[in-house]
């Protein structure tokens, strides 16, 4: 389903992520400043700021990779307090870092089961793992997917950053994210192959699937997302529709030239 920018903003329903009041400090550094945050379904929300400003800090607190030091998240309505990325990723809540944590060394396939295996039923107790059918269903999430890679059996590291990505999205998407958080998904990527990954974003969100992206990139930012949040040294500064702004006014909130800060509700 296909939802327009208007029934997002009036049909918003109840958030899938919320964040309420989130700190979090490294030593004397409050790296994460009281910040409140929430998305909804079909919601891709663009995540800004300078260089340290929090934002991998914030996605990686949602991700359960730091437990933040003061405030709470609720995914769904309940309450949550991740205490690793496997639980977080339990959750629904699927993270892609730049680095990806791809295993490069292994094929698309057994990437997208990373952890999750499929045994063969007939010996299982052997551990053996059913390679036909991991192939099978990778093949067919990549095709939904519209995802051309230059061979299922190839090993990731020969793959494109692009194309890495996109196994990696992939495989979000077979074990059913409830919410993809990408961290600077494209600032490795050349221009065809970050254009590539922001097509795969639109796809997603026509499936509803809620997407968090941080990204430098005003114009990216701009194409992708309906909302954009802020932070600068910690603290969110404005949560704002992308319809009601414009690159000049995200871009002085981020450097803190105008000190109106702004939220959108
Ligand atoms: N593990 C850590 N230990 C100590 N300080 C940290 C740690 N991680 C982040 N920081 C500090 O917290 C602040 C926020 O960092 P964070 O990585 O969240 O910023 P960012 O907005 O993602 O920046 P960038 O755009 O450069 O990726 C920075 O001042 C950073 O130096
Ligand atoms: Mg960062």
């Amino acid at each position: 389903m296909i939802r327009t920018q208007q029934t997002l903003q009036t049909n918003l329903g109840n958030p899938i992520l919320e964040c309420t009041g989130i700190t979090k400090r490294f030593g004397g550094l409050t790296a994460v400043n009281n910040v409140d945050f929430k998305i909804h379904n079909g919601e891709v929300v663009g995540l800004v700021g300078d260089n340290g400003a929090g934002k991998s800090t914030l996605v990686q607190i949602i991700s359960g990779v730091y437990l933040p030091d003061e405030g709470q998240i609720c995914v769904d309505g309940e309450k949550v307090a991740f205490s690793s990325p496997m639980d977080a990723r339990n959750a629904g809540i699927e993270t892609i870092y730049q680095d990806l944590a791809l295993a490069t060394n292994l094929n698309a396939a057994d990437n997208i089961f990373l952890g999750r295996e499929i045994l063969n039923k007939k010996t299982k107790m052997f551990s053996v793992l059913d390679r036909k059918t991991m192939k099978e269903e990778a093949r067919t999430i990549l095709k939904e997917l519209e995802i051309t890679i230059p061979g299922l059996d190839r090993p990731i590291r020969e793959l494109s950053g692009g194309q890495r990505q996109a196994v990696a999205i992939s495989r979000s998407i077979y074990w059913n994210a409830k919410l993809l958080i990408m961290d600077e998904p494209t600032a490795a990527l050349g221009v065809p192959e970050q254009r590539k990954v922001y097509e795969l974003v639109g796809k997603l969100k026509e499936r509803n699937v809620p997407i968090i992206v941080i990204s430098h990139n005003m114009n990216d930012v701009f194409t992708v997302a309906d909302r954009i949040v802020v932070l600068r040294r910690g603290k969110k500064v404005a949560d704002v529709n992308v319809s009601d702004t414009n690159d000049e006014q995200i871009v002085s909130w981020m450097v803190g030239k105008d000190d109106d800060s702004k939220e959108s509700e």
